[in-house]
């Protein structure tokens, strides 16, 4: 694979937020509401958002991460830190075409190493109770489940819940 992944700059933006909205559509089209999925897309992946967030702010937030490839952008992440020692992989999201070729890993490797440079020795990530191919992934990577919680953005009456994950870095 010749895929690198850097952080994303200003004229990103725009190619990050198409990435993000294809992957979740795609990725959830079948699990959850189409009211919850278009909710979701408009509050975290409009363009003006996501150029908003391009920048880091650390710890908190370590800006967005891209996958590029010959000139192209494949997928994005980011990740930040929640309190003194604990990570947090808030996003990762590929171009649905580009699935199961590493880009994922690449990605992820990427956020973890970001968060043990400041000082993590833990990673969390929250991913839709349902979504075995999420799991799977995290799964394979040394995540392990820890308890269920209320997704974000999810009303009292929909019942959408997310696993919460952990992975102890080393
Ligand atoms: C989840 C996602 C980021 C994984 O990225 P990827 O590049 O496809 O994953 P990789 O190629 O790095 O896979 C690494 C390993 O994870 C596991 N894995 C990946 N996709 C999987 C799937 N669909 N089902 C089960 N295990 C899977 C496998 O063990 C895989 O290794 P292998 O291909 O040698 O068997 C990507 O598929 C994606 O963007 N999905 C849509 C959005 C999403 O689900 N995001 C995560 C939830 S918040």
């Amino acid at each position: 694979m010749t895929a690198v992944a850097r952080p994303a700059i200003s004229a990103d933006a725009t190619r990050v937020a198409e990435i993000c909205t294809s992957a979740y559509r795609a990725a959830y089209q079948d699990l959850l509401p189409p009211g919850y999925i278009d909710r979701t897309v408009a509050v975290y992946f409009g363009a003006e958002r996501v150029a908003r967030q391009v920048p880091a702010d650390p710890p908190r937030w370590f800006g967005y991460q891209v996958a590029e490839e010959d000139g192209r952008l494949l997928g994005a992440a980011g990740g930040g830190m929640t309190r003194d020692g604990v990570g947090e992989l808030h996003l990762i999201y590929l171009d649905p075409r580009e699935r199961r070729r590493g880009l994922g890993t690449l990605l992820l490797d990427r956020v973890i190493e970001q968060i043990r440079a400041a000082g993590g020795t833990e990673v969390w990530l929250s991913v839709f109770l349902g979504d075995a191919a999420g799991i799977g992934f995290y799964r394979a990577r040394g995540f392990q489940p820890v308890e269920t919680v209320q997704a974000g953005l999810s009303r009292a009456d929909d019942h959408i819940r997310s696993l919460r994950m952990r992975r102890m870095l080393e």
